[in-house]
């Protein structure tokens, strides 16, 4: 990789102008450290690109001179993706000023999004027009459409309509070489080979830019019943899962995790916030049911479960006031717990039975084996996902992740791996878990990850040092060693 020449600096900051270019370092600071202010890197400059032309001729440019991208849309990810390195080399492409809804088609349910538009603007747009786009996330005040495709974010919604992935229809992009990837057309039906869409999905920005996407709406939602239940383990909270499933169908969309120890983190960071119900329970879940009366049948099926004693206590939201209260309980774990001190965080997925009986076993083992720390697992239990968090014992230093980290998440992806599972269900993996791709990743994948990537980008300037883990698995940073830590120049 090569520093920008001054030349290429110069003929960037006039295409783009005072909008598009900047190297101010108090304008780049906020984009320079990733949301969980982990991680911290450095840039040469900030590129702002207002239209799919000004990405082709930068990719062009900087193809030419070998110079680094980072691709960056709200910079919400969790895995430091969209931090560049230390080493200043890098430019920052924003998408932030691509945010056209180029257009939306109730009647085909389709609307074409620029990467720049944010995920709540798309909801509005969606739901004036009858419609709604069916992913949402803790981020989506944040999170654009750029980053939810390049990091194939799931969210709360999995449930019933999968992840980004399942609602892409089209993407327009700009490859490693500067040319223009035009799939935006809606095709039911189209076998030309392999499918360059499907790679850009997840890719993290290391394949390419993405300027737009086609995606999938549906039908406004006629009326939504949200509860919050309680129960006495993750099994019991798996059980009440089929339970509504076999009373409401696909009516159920969100099935959300919440442990005790979650919600007393939000109780105590989050002000405004209360507990929906009388007493504490071991394991809250967050259920949401959406149909033209869901309320009833949904209150139904939680009494029975009470009845039968699978539910410890149950309460339905009266008002769309309440029911935003209980999700705001759920979206704000984050925030409380990065407010409450340090933890080893992982995003795990197993088979949907097996999380709950994963999960109790591997708490079990990580708190013996680490003593005095607390997990705190919770969210997307219907998709076999959830934040399988290791806090910090009580008194630890802030610099507890730097200091053990590693062995915890070690740990930690060592059984998910040995139960099947994924040490990225949804947040990708970023430079933060490279070294544990390197790690744990079977050689068939890592031999066509590295395939994939040096036959669409052979100069590596798309995102360097992010997903795909270097042939030398020791020139990967640790799990809890960012790229600039490791002083790597990918
Ligand atoms: P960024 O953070 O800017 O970038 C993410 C990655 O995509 C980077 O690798 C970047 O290089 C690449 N990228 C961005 N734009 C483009 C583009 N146009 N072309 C190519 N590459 C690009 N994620 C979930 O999956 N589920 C959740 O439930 C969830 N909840 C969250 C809750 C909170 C409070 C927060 C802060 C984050 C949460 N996230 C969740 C993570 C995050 O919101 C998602 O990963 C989201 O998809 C990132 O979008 P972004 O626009 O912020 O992307
Ligand atoms: C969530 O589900 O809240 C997110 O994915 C965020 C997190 O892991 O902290
Ligand atoms: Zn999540």
């Amino acid at each position: 990789m090569a520093y920008p020449a001054p030349a290429l600096l110069d003929k960037l900051a006039s295409l783009l102008g005072a909008k598009g270019f900047t190297r101010d370092p108090g304008d780049m600071a906020p984009w320079l450290s990733d949301w969980r202010g982990r991680y911290h890197g450095a840039a040469a400059a900030m590129l702002s690109p207002a239209t799919r032309e000004e990405i082709v001729e930068i990719v062009r440019l900087c193809a030419a001179a070998q110079v680094a991208l980072v691709p960056q849309g709200g910079n919400s990810s969790m895995v430091g993706g969209a931090t560049p390195d230390s080493s200043g080399e890098a430019l920052i492409v924003s998408t932030r000023r691509m945010k056209r809804i180029r257009s939306l088609d109730a009647e085909a349910g389709l609307a074409v999004c620029e990467a720049g538009v944010i995920l709540a603007d798309l909801h509005a747009t969606a739901l004036a027009a009858g419609r709604r786009f069916p992913l949402t996330l803790g981020a989506k005040g944040s999170a654009t459409i750029g980053g939810l495709v390049s990091t194939n974010a799931g969210g709360t919604q999995v449930l019933r309509f999968g992840p980004m992935r399942a609602l892409v229809q089209g993407i327009e992009a700009v490859l490693p070489d500067g040319s223009l990837f035009e799939g935006l057309t809606a095709l039911r039906k189209d076998n030309r080979g392999y499918d360059l869409r499907q790679l850009l999905i997840g890719a993290e920005g290391t394949l390419g830019i993405v300027t737009a996407a086609t995606l999938t709406l549906v039908p406004a939602a006629a009326g939504r019943a949200v509860a919050w239940a309680g129960v006495a383990s993750a099994t019991d909270a798996t059980r009440l899962l089929r339970h509504l499933e076999a009373a409401l169908g696909d009516a159920v969309e969100s099935f959300e995790l919440v442990p005790k120890s979650a919600l007393d983190l939000v109780l105590a960071h989050v002000p405004g916030t209360w507990a929906p119900l009388a007493a504490a329970v071991p394991w809250n879940v967050l259920i949401e049911a959406v149909g033209p009366n869901p309320d009833e049948p949904l209150s139904r099926a939680l009494a029975i479960a009470l009845e039968s004693g699978l539910v410890a206590d149950a309460v339905v939201a009266a008002s769309e006031a309440q029911a935003q209260a209980f999700w705001r309980l759920r979206d704000s774990i984050s925030e409380a717990e990065k407010k409450d001190g340090p933890a080893a965080k992982h995003d795990i997925s197993v088979a949907v039975g097996d999380m709950a009986p994963f999960m109790t076993e591997a708490a079990a083992a990580v708190e013996a084996r680490f003593a005095g720390t607390r997990v705190n697992a919770f969210g997307h239990l219907g998709d076999g996902n959830v934040h399988f968090n290791v806090r910090a014992p009580e008194g630890a230093g802030p610099g507890w992740v730097e200091s053990i980290g590693e062995e915890v998440s070690a740990f930690v992806h060592d059984l998910v791996t040995a139960a099947g599972g994924s040490i990225s269900a949804e947040h990708g993996i970023g430079q933060m878990k490279v070294g544990e791709l390197a790690r744990l990743g079977d050689p068939a994948r890592l031999d066509a990850l590295r395939a994939i990537k040096r036959a669409l980008d052979p100069a590596n300037i798309m995102n360097p040092g992010k997903l795909v883990p270097p042939v030398d698995p020791m020139e990967a940073p640790s799990f809890h060693q960012s790229l600039a830590q490791k002083g790597v120049r990918p």
